[in-house]
Formats: C-alpha cells, structure tokens, sequence
C-alpha cells in the first residue's frame, strides 16, 4: 500500500506518469466517471481549505467515487482529545482512501503508519503540500511542454509557504533547473531546503529581494499569499504583508511567454488586472488540481489500468 506525504514519495517517472494519466483524463474526463465507482474518499481537514477539500471531493465525484469527512478540527473528535492514530485507524474501516490536512507538521505521516488505507498529505503545517505540487508541475508542464530547463522564481512568503517547499524539492529532480528566491529577508526559504534540497544537487539559485530585477530571467514566476495563520505576532506579519505586489505594469518587464502560478487564496500579491494577461495560469491551475487528484486517486488505489 502507498501513500503521498512527501513529494519525494513518488520518483520522478512516477510522477511523470501520474501527469501523464492527468492529461488523459483531461482530454476525456467522461472515460473515468465510473473508474472508483463505489470507492469512498475520507477528507480529514482539521484546517481551513476551500480548494484543495473541494478540490479532492470533485474529483472522487468525477470518478463515480463518494466522499466522507470532516472540514474542521472542532466538528471531528480531535475536539475530544483523540490522535491522528486513533482517527486513521477509525477511518480504515469507513472509507478506502484519505486525504488528511493538518497544522501539525508531521500528522499525516503519523497518520499513515496506523492506516489501513492510503493516506494523502493535504498540507501539514508549514512543511509540505505534494498534491498542491502535482497541480502544480501539471501546470507547468502543460504551460511549457515540459519540466527540465526552466528558470522558476518563486516569490512571497518562502519561510511559511508549504507549497512553495514541496515544489522545490520536486523540480530539484529535473535536468536544468535554476531557481530564483525572492523574497524579504525574514521569509526566505529555511535552510534544511537549501542544504537538503539544492546543495547536494548543486542546483543554481540565487537569492534577491526585488521582483522587478528577476522578472526579465523567469520562465515561471510562482507567486505566494504571506502566511498570517503562521506568524507569531500581527505585527511582523502587516509590516511584510504587501512586500511583493505583481501588476500589469510589472508584467511588461517578464517573457512573453512566462506563466505565473499562485497556489491561491490570493489576498493582494497578484493585481487584479494582471488576470486578464495571457501568462496568468492560476486559474487554469486550479482544474489541473482536479485531473491531477483524480489521476492520483485512481493511482494510489491501484486503479489506473
Ligand atoms: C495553499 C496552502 O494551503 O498551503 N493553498 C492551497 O492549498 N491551494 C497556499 C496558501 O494557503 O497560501
């Protein structure tokens, strides 16, 4: 049995192959709306989530599948007292699959040693977010006809922002890749990315503070939220909040065939104006979440054939 906690969980031909059955599934979601018929999904959010809950429910429903769960930790038992093990092992018997979010780094993979099912991390805390990395390599790939190569900024909040380390860590695999950090200096990237991820690799990347001077280099420019659920006062967080600002005005100094990307919820780093641009995918990405979650679905319950 397997799991998804880390992205490195799937080797990078797996990973292609999982991108491969997302684009299939794109190009002919009607072939797989029965493919897990009467397989039930368990959502355990013990975090708020708009996307990637509903992002996992439409997808199990788009596979004939049904889904189960919880979309906080006060309406589950955790309210009570009871661990992760205890609700995994509880779960085993009610449904086939889970896809669990946590604010404790670390739960889903605790989870997934007392499970009889497979566990999918959700986003634990501000550590890893792999499926919010498969929507987001599909992008990339669809986008750009490919994943090698690329010279990706990555921009905001890269202390705190989960996505933004598991998409690291997953595109460090790929033949070519620089990376361009840029962010003020209490939210750059932590260094067990650094010294684990590029260093060993002896990946290129550079570390900056203006998105003005990198905007020119970027293939991808991958634009993050700054994390307020993660500061530990007000403070800090209003005076970094509105460090980067992407605008239709910044937009005129980057590729015209960049794209730019965003997890979402967007609250004010991406201009309202920059969504009509042609190089905005961040909405594309969010469909992408779905043939991607569903392609990893069908992958992790042995269904894909
Ligand atoms: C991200 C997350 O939860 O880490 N959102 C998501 O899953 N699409 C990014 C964020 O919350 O800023």
């Amino acid at each position: 049995m397997r799991h998804l906690i880390d992205p490195l969980d799937f080797t990078m031909e797996e990973t292609e192959r999982l991108l491969d059955l997302a684009d299939r599934i794109a190009s002919d979601p009607a072939a797989y709306q029965e493919a897990a018929r009467h397989k039930k999904l368990a959502t355990l959010f013990y975090e708020p989530s708009t996307r990637t809950r509903l992002s996992f429910e439409a997808a199990m429903l788009n596979l004939g599948g049904s889904v189960l769960g919880f979309a906080s930790a006060d309406s589950s038992s955790a309210a009570k007292g009871e661990s992760v093990a205890d609700t995994i092992r509880v779960i085993s018997c009610y449904a086939d699959i889970a896809a669990m979010r946590h604010p404790k780094e670390g739960a889903p993979l605790r989870a997934s040693r007392y499970s009889r099912i497979p566990v999918i991390n959700a986003g634990d805390g501000g550590h890893q977010h792999p499926t919010q990395t498969l929507t987001d390599l599909l992008t990339i790939r669809r986008r750009k006809g490919r994943l090698g190569g690329l010279t990706i900024g990555l921009c905001g909040d890269l202390k705190f922002g989960r996505t933004v380390h598991s998409l690291m860590m997953s595109l460090a695999r790929c033949e070519g890749v620089r990376f361009v950090l840029i962010s003020p200096e209490e939210l750059r990237v932590p260094d067990y990315v650094i010294t684990e991820t590029l260093g060993p690799r002896g990946i290129p990347y550079e570390e900056v503070r203006s998105l003005e001077t990198a905007m020119p280099g970027l293939d991808i420019l991958y634009m993050t939220r700054v994390q307020r659920e993660r500061f530990f006062n007000e403070e800090d967080y209003v005076r970094l909040k509105d460090s980067y600002i992407l605008t239709a005005e910044k937009m005129k100094l980057a590729k015209p065939d960049m794209a730019v990307l965003h997890p979402l919820p967007r609250v004010n780093e991406i201009a309202l104006s920059v969504d009509e641009d042609p190089r905005a995918a961040y909405f594309e990405q969010v469909q992408n979440g779905v043939y991607v979650r569903m392609a990893l679905i069908l992958t992790l319950l042995g269904l894909e054939g």
